[in-house]
């Protein structure tokens, strides 16, 4: 069975596939520094190329069950305002949900509008049984999206992140699928 990537409707977003019109858009938004900050799978500097060929290994990547990212666009206007994604591990049924929402769009409820549709989709639609984040204990503006879509604060691993020498600690965030019987305690 072929799978495509899925649109997802959100009261003010629509996340949905990126296409290559996206690049400039993702590379201007991603390249900010202030997204590199406080993450660590974005590349700085985001050169020229780099959207394209993430944007064009999306769709393989979704049909080899290994993730699903999706653009946060403006339903109003169909601008591109951010990146919401899961990075599945099949044999666990787990995934890692990620996002950035780019400077100017900082602040409107995006990230967590977004992230939360994101998570019931990977509930009811991809069979995951646990949803996990992490983010940076100097990055506390991602842990209220989290608590906000119901996560719960798991731990904190110390100096756990080496990012340009310098260590951080990182809070890790999670949430049972609660139709999933296999995510009971045993
Ligand atoms: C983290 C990020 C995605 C948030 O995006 P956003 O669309 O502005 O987020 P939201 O508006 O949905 O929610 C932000 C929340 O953080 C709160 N917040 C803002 N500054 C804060 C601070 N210094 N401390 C704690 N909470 C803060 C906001 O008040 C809001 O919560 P509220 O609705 O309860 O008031 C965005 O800042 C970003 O892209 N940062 C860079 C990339 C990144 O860090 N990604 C996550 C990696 S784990």
């Amino acid at each position: 069975v072929t799978r495509d990537l899925p649109t997802l409707v959100t009261g003010r977003l629509t996340l949905r596939p990126f296409r290559v019109a996206d690049a400039a858009s993702v590379q201007a938004l991603a390249g900010d520094v202030e997204i590199y900050r406080t993450t660590t799978n974005i590349p700085h500097p985001y050169d020229d190329g780099m959207a394209e060929q993430w944007i064009a290994s999306r769709p393989e990547s979704f049909r080899a069950g290994e993730g699903v990212a999706l653009a946060m666009s403006r339903t109003r206007d169909d601008v591109v305002v951010g990146c919401v994604g899961l990075t599945i591990r099949p044999a666990e049924r787990q995934a890692e949900l990620g996002y950035w929402v780019g400077v100017p769009f900082w602040h409107n409820g995006y990230a967590t509008e977004a992230a939360m549709a994101l998570v019931d989709y990977g509930f009811a639609a991809l069979g995951i049984a646990k949803v996990t984040a992490r983010h940076f204990a100097g990055n506390p503006k991602s842990g209220r999206v989290l608590q906000k879509i119901g996560m719960t604060r798991e731990a904190v691993l110390r100096h756990y992140v080496c990012k340009d020498g310098v260590f951080h600690d990182v809070v890790v965030y999670g949430v049972a699928n609660p139709a999933d019987p296999a995510s009971r305690d045993s």
